[in-house]
């Protein structure tokens, strides 16, 4: 069978996926380079400002993904491929999905606990629905920036694991590829 010929993913979840995919990449260093000292301030704000609402936007997409991948499962797996590695690609996927949660949900509730805006969901009138609490914001700060590790630590797995598949052109690659389109 041609590889365009083999079952994929929904073009929702392929989009959704890379969608995701990009943002994540891109608020990690975020996150990083805003806390260095010695920033200017407007270039600190913009970046604490990206940082926030990309995450919330994140947060919300990665709720739509885990609802979507309920209601459309993932395509059968060429069966070149062995049980163990379709197992561990499972659980990998599973504890991304976890991670991007709990990294999203506790950087929301550092910033709320420890009274600080959102700014596009202030703008939307929304209420913080997190009390004013220093020790929490001071627990989810240190959730969120633990969390980190192991994200990123998974993320390279799943990315190497990726470009394997890409350069074994076993139709693995192909499932989640492109992004948009049929
Ligand atoms: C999946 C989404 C997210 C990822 C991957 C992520 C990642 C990170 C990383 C890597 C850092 C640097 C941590 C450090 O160096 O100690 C950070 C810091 C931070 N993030 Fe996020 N973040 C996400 C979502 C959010 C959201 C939704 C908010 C708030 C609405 C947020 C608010 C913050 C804040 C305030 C800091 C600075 C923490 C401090 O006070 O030290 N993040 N984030």
């Amino acid at each position: 069978m041609r590889q365009a010929d083999l079952p994929r993913y929904s073009a929702v979840t392929r989009a959704l996926h890379w969608l995701v995919a990009i943002m994540v990449v891109a608020t990690i260093p975020i996150g990083v380079i805003m806390l260095q000292e010695g920033l200017a301030r407007p270039t600190q704000d913009l970046l604490f400002i990206l940082h926030k609402n990309g995450g919330v936007l994140i947060l919300l997409l990665v709720a739509l993904r885990i609802i979507w991948r309920l209601r459309s499962p993932a395509p059968p797996l060429p069966a070149t491929i062995p049980q163990w590695q379709a197992r561990v690609a499972h659980w990998v996927q599973f504890a991304l999905y976890a991670l991007l949660l709990i990294m999203a949900i506790s950087g929301y509730i550092r910033v709320r606990a420890g009274g600080f805006p959102v700014e596009m969901l202030d703008a939307l009138s929304l209420p913080p629905l997190v009390p004013r609490s220093e020790a929490l914001a001071e627990t989810a700060q240190q959730i969120h920036a633990t969390a980190r590790f192991p994200l990123v630590a998974l993320m390279l797995l799943h990315v190497g694991a990726g470009l394997r598949h890409l350069v074994a052109r076993d139709g693995v690659f192909a499932r989640i590829w492109p992004p948009v389109g049929r």
